[in-house]
């Protein structure tokens, strides 16, 4: 590919209502030190006041654009990521157009799970090839806690809500910008019935006056996902690694899913990349699927742990199952 893909800017969001482990021990059978020892996850933010899809991609999207010093009219596409849009018909993106004040631009949803968002750049590398004059806006945003059931604690404990968003288009890369070098995306849906959400699709259809079953909520092989997880996650980071000729000694900076302490870790193990390397957000967001990565780069990035100059490693992996890897040059 020629034309090359900058984030020109970044911007994330979440829900102000947290829900603490010490909150969660009132709702379900569970303790803070079992959530922490198994999950690392302290608390999450929830979307308890209404908050949807298309409100935390607005405002993180409003950041990223401010970040870019762009309009939203000069915007040309919007890709959202999500699993949890604010309604299967309207698109969270074409909403999303109309808040931001534009139409007559290309706009669509993605859904990949947790991979989500790098399934969303890499169309937005794809678009960007195309058309290099573009102006691609992906926000990455779930609700999950609108398809978390509450009384069901394997599940409950690990989700929570936000949002991240990017802007980008081609060009040079300016001082605060980050050039995307490669998106590695990949999925084997054989493995699909390990982490589902079926309840209202059309595999699984609802009718007038059906009380809401278990399966409309996240159901999950906690077991095989944690297995599939790693050993997806590791393998498509160490092949982007390979086929750019980098070593984990380059990597400055691994932002990987964050799904849980204990899979960040092994993946970290895997790819023998040092503790001190691995950026971490998930002990106050939990896992917040397709937002996850760019919540956590965007917190990165304003906190100075990524800086001028660094190479990023981000990793996913999610329901279908999907995952990916994408390394950016700061
Ligand atoms: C969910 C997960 C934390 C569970 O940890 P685990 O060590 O596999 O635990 P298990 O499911 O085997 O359960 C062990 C015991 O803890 C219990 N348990 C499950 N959830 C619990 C909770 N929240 N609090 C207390 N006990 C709990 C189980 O009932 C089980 O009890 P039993 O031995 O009496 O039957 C772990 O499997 C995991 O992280 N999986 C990946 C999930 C994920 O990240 N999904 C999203 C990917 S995108």
């Amino acid at each position: 590919m020629n034309t090359s893909c900058i984030i020109r800017g970044l911007g994330h969001c979440a829900p102000d209502s947290v829900i603490t482990n010490a909150d969660l021990e009132r709702m379900v059978e569970t303790n803070d030190e079992w959530i922490v020892s198994r999950t690392g996850i302290r608390e999450r933010r929830v979307a308890l006041n209404g908050e949807t899809c298309v409100d935390l991609c607005f405002s993180a999207a409003k950041a990223a654009l401010e970040k870019a010093g762009m309009q939203a009219e000069e915007l040309t596409h919007i890709i959202v990521a999500t699993f949890t849009p604010d309604a299967f018909i309207p698109s969270s993106a074409c909403t999303l157009s109309h808040r931001l004040g534009i139409s007559g631009r290309m706009a669509m949803d993605v859904s990949a799970a947790c991979s989500g968002f790098l399934y969303a750049l890499e169309t937005a590398r794809s678009i960007l090839a195309l058309h290099p004059e573009a102006k691609v806006l992906v926000a990455a945003c779930d609700i999950v806690s609108s398809r978390v059931d509450y009384t069901d604690r394997g599940t409950c404990i690990l989700f929570g809500d936000g949002a991240g968003a990017v802007v980008l288009s081609s060009g040079t890369p300016g001082a605060s910008d980050a050039q995307v070098l490669d998106v590695l995306v990949s999925s084997d849906g054989a493995m699909g019935d390990l982490l589902t959400v079926k309840g209202g699709g059309s595999g699984t259809p609802y009718k007038l006056g059906d009380a809401i079953r278990r399966d409309f909520f996240v159901e999950m092989n906690g077991r095989e996902v944690y297995k599939h997880a790693v050993r997806s996650m590791s393998s498509v980071c160490g092949e982007i690694l390979e086929k750019h000729g980098y070593t984990k000694d380059d990597v400055d900076v691994f932002i990987p899913h964050q799904a849980n302490l204990r899979i960040v870790e092994a993946v970290g193990k895997r790819l023998d990349i040092p503790e001190s390397k691995v950026f971490t957000n998930l002990q106050k967001y939990g896992n917040t699927s397709a937002a996850s990565v760019p919540l956590a780069l965007s917190e990165a990035v304003a906190a100075g742990v990524v800086k001028p100059g660094h190479l990023v490693l981000l990793g996913t992996f999610g329901g279908g199952f999907t995952w990916g890897s994408s390394l950016l040059r700061f």
